[in-house]
């Protein structure tokens, strides 16, 4: 049994609140979860350190677009809540990309419209930005975070 301590850093585990994600899942219909752990995947579906397979364990490795439901005419449409340490901006940049393939990404990033990957992606793509209102309560936090949110939609090109 691989140690769960091994895959939880700090920044890592912001899990989402329920309620928060099940009205956009409401919403868009998320076909996978593209950075999780078993036991925070908001979708059957999911890309994650301890997924049992060991291709599924690397979400900036896998293709995202080609997840969609087979009974869907439309490229995957995915949730990505990703760890707010250093390699934000590679999901970012990832979540970009995918849309540009195809896939629907939507995103819950701390709002930090100051940072080089703010404006790589979410201004360069012309990407949705919904700010939330109020401070979110990550996981099993007492607290309310001590950063505002934002919900960033990158959509396919055709959509546009
Ligand atoms: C902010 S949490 C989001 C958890 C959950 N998906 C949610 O929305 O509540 C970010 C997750 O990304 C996972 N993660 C870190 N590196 C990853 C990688 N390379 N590929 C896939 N997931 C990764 C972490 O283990 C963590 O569970």
């Amino acid at each position: 049994v691989v140690s769960r301590v091994m895959f939880s850093s700090k920044t890592d585990q912001h899990s989402t609140p329920l309620d928060f994600f099940m009205e956009l899942d409401a919403e868009f219909g998320f076909d996978v979860d593209v950075c999780a752990l078993e036991s925070n995947a908001k979708c059957n579906v999911y890309f994650g350190p301890d997924h049992w397979d060991p291709a599924h364990r690397d979400g900036l490795e896998r293709p995202w677009s080609t997840y969609g439901r087979a009974d869907k005419a439309h490229a995957a449409v995915c949730w990505m809540n990703p760890p707010y340490g250093r390699t934000i901006g590679l999901w970012m940049q990832k979540a970009l990309d995918e849309s540009r393939k195809g896939a629907t990404v939507v995103c819950l990033v701390p709002e930090r419209t100051d940072t080089r990957w703010w404006h790589e992606t979410v201004i360069a793509g012309g990407a949705e930005v919904r700010f939330v209102r109020g401070r979110l309560k990550f996981g099993s936090a007492k607290h309310a975070a001590p950063f505002p949110s934002a919900v960033v939609i990158f959509r396919p090109p055709e959509s546009a």
